[in-house]
């Protein structure tokens, strides 16, 4: 349903185009932002989610240097392509890249998919639920933290 591509030269001014609904901008960084972190940080990795051959949103990750946990940051769905799937698609996708690949991308085996979210992000907390993501009493900043054991 979705498709998950590295950042490139070809696509970012696509992801750059991603927006969230404007009463999601508080807990979310604009899409650029996300591109500038994983292009100049040395930590997390930007992906184009693509459906139909148009790129619909943005997701990141990130390995924890302190416990190995596979992070996933960043995922907006652009405003005009929510509620059809794609969010769960998405972070789904995600989990299937780690489990195929893991540990060839990273070099750390995967043994753990983990998360923060603004506690007020109730549709985001829904997502991950529906996932196997629980919460579990860790804070991240203002966020909670959710983690999810490889099944
Ligand atoms: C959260 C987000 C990624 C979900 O993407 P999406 O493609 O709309 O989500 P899906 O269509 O795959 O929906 C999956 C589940 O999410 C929850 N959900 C999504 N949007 C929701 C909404 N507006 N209200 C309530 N629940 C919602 C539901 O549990 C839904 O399952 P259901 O359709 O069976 O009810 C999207 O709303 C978004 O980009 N929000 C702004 C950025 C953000 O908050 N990102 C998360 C940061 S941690």
């Amino acid at each position: 349903m979705v498709v998950l591509t590295p950042a490139n030269a070809d696509n970012w001014r696509a992801i750059a185009r991603v927006r969230a609904a404007a009463g999601q901008r508080e807990w979310v960084a604009d899409s650029t932002y996300y591109l500038c972190l994983s292009a100049y940080g040395d930590l997390w990795r930007s992906y184009a989610v693509e459906a139909d051959g148009a790129t619909v949103g943005h997701v990141m990750w990130a390995v924890d240097p302190d416990d190995g946990s596979h992070w996933i940051g960043g995922l907006v769905i652009d405003s005009e392509h929510q509620r059809r799937g794609l969010g769960r698609a998405t972070v789904q996708a995600l989990l299937d890249l780690w489990e195929r690949e893991e540990p060839s991308l990273s070099g750390t085996p995967y043994r753990e998919a983990a998360l923060s979210v603004s506690p007020d992000n109730q549709a985001a907390i829904g997502l991950y639920r529906s996932l196997g993501f629980v919460e579990t009493g860790e804070m991240e900043d203002d966020e909670i933290v959710l983690r999810r054991p490889r099944a």
